[in-house]
């Protein structure tokens, strides 16, 4: 295992999952963790992460002088090597020049160690203010950016490197090999962990967590809540219950394509409640995305609350959490806003007495459904694009009312049928439609129309948290757009949304 040690960067669970890609396993542990917890992980290598804070200010992340005596390689990454530098005696400090974003950087001397292999010059980024500016006694350069700054440096005769850039991101030409070079070479790791490991593992740590405990969870038919439930039932098996609600905001046939996946499929106890028109009362007269966002919440706390009455001994909440999921609620990377407030990360836990159990919060999605098919997830879940909690109520501008949902409830079934005829479902990260609030005037044979318009919106990403929207095929869009005309009485007008994020975000709301 090579422990990575956060110190508040927003790319800890990058570098974890790096290595792990490198198929060998790596866990995270808080910065102050003790050295008995550290040393209990038997690592053969240890990488300290990048932190929003800086080493020349009191309080920051610190790590004890004799983790670097075990013999263990350490790589520090951005301010992890500032750490080892300010640890080992080396200074710091603030040059007038930061550096954000690419940089090019020289090996210096012969290129072995974290640098066999690379060519002598390559692109790199970086994210700093702060700068190693004395290293400490027995250090050297081993690399040096365009601005002169130390890019790289190692301590002689001990097997502590330092990366002023970031290995990790996929913007630093050559990071990859730069960990593999760590891995495998300076820490000498086997490349012998898979994700059938990651899975027996959990089994277990559920199964001691929970014990004889109870479990229950909110399941919406989404590849992360399906996969964190098969998950604990494999651990739990009965003591699992799963909720299903109908919130009236799901999209054409959904519960009932996901009710009979779950029942027949999966095995799993699921109890289905049809709370819609609680949820639309609730949404009544709103029309800010924020105040919609919030209504779903509440009110779905409201109805899970009283269904978990009837499992009034249940101790835990299982929840689907993924990663960015963590991040873009603003938990993670200190400090970091709240772009929009998912609500399966905030409100349930601290409403209610449950103890929270995230199976799945370390990882990406592509991740995630790996471990579905591993545990035998049936593919019509695992390859479904991402749902937002607060559903169709975001894609739906302004009030949301029953004959708007049905509008674009009808009009996203066609656009989706269509891009899987054409090959694209799978290709894209999400692709819907939005229902927008203006209507326009149209002709219909010799009719005056005055209806409403559909936005189409089919983008790339690969985790959510940035994204570029999908050139999809004329002859796609054109039947797309003649057939919700056609069928989907109502609307009148179709559009096609060319933003990327940022700018824009993937929903519309
Ligand atoms: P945005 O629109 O912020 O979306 O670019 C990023 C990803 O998150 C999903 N999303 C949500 N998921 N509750 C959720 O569970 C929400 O309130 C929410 N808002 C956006 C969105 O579909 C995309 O995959």
């Amino acid at each position: 295992v090579v422990v990575v040690l956060d110190c508040g960067s927003q790319y800890t669970q990058l570098i974890a999952r790096r290595i792990r890609e490198l198929k060998v396993y790596s866990e995270i542990l808080p910065w102050d963790a003790s050295l008995e917890e550290i040393r209990s992980k038997n690592p053969k290598g240890i990488i300290i992460s990048g932190s929003p804070k800086s080493i020349l200010l009191p309080g920051s992340p610190m790590i004890s002088k004799e983790l670097l005596e075990l013999g263990i390689p350490v790589l520090g990454i951005c301010y992890g090597m500032q750490l080892l530098s300010h640890i080992l005696g080396g200074q710091v400090g603030r040059v007038g020049l930061a550096e954000y974003g690419r940089a090019c950087i020289e090996i210096q001397g012969e290129g072995e160690g974290l640098f066999k292999g690379l060519p002598k010059q390559f692109n790199v980024w970086m994210s700093h203010g702060d700068t190693v500016v004395k290293l400490p006694p027995k250090a050297r350069v081993l690399a040096k950016s365009e601005g002169g700054l130390i890019a790289a440096m190692a301590v002689e005769g001990k097997q502590i490197f330092g990366l002023q850039f970031h290995p990790e991101v996929v913007h630093t030409e050559h990071g990859v090999e730069i960990l593999k070079n760590f891995v495998f070479d300076i820490c000498q790791c086997e490349p012998s962990w898979n994700l059938g490991d990651w899975v027996d593992e959990q089994i277990k740590e559920i199964a001691r967590t929970v014990g004889d405990g109870k479990v229950i969870s909110a399941v919406s038919g989404g590849v992360d809540s399906t996969v964190a439930a098969v998950l604990t039932k494999r651990a739990i098996g009965d003591n699992l219950h799963c909720v299903f609600v109908n919130n009236g905001l799901l999209r054409l046939n959904e519960p009932e394509g996901v009710l009979s996946v779950y029942r027949d499929k999966l095995d799993l106890n699921v109890h289905y409640v049809d709370a819609s028109d609680k949820f639309l009362a609730a949404l009544k007269g709103i029309t800010d995305p924020e105040e919609k966002r919030k209504a779903v919440g509440r009110t779905f706390i409201e109805v899970f609350e009283e269904e978990a009455e009837k499992f009034g001994d249940a101790q835990w909440l299982l929840q689907g959490t993924l990663y960015p999921d963590v991040i873009e609620s603003g938990h993670k990377g200190k400090g970091a806003s709240v772009i929009k407030t998912h609500h399966n990360v905030g409100g349930l836990p601290e409403k209610m007495k449950f103890k929270l159990l995230e199976p799945l919060k370390d990882l990406f999605k592509d991740e995630v459904r790996a471990i579905g098919a591993i545990l035998g997830v049936p593919r019509s879940i695992l390859r479904r694009h991402p749902f937002p909690g607060p559903g169709l109520s975001v894609r739906c501008l302004g009030e949301v009312t029953r004959e708007k949902l049905d509008l674009l409830r009808r009009a996203d079934a066609i656009f989706i049928e269509e891009l899987d005829l054409a090959g694209f479902y799978e290709k894209v990260w999400q692709a819907f439609c939005v229902l927008l609030p203006v209507r326009s005037v149209g002709v219909m044979g010799d009719e005056r129309t005055y209806g409403y318009t559909i936005a189409l919106r089919a983008v790339e990403s690969l985790d959510g948290m940035t994204a570029d929207w999908t050139y999809l095929n004329r002859e796609l869009l054109d039947k797309v757009a003649r057939r919700i005309c056609n069928e989907v009485h109502g609307i009148n007008r179709v559009v096609l949304d060319v933003t990327s994020k940022p700018p824009a975000t993937i929903e519309w709301e």
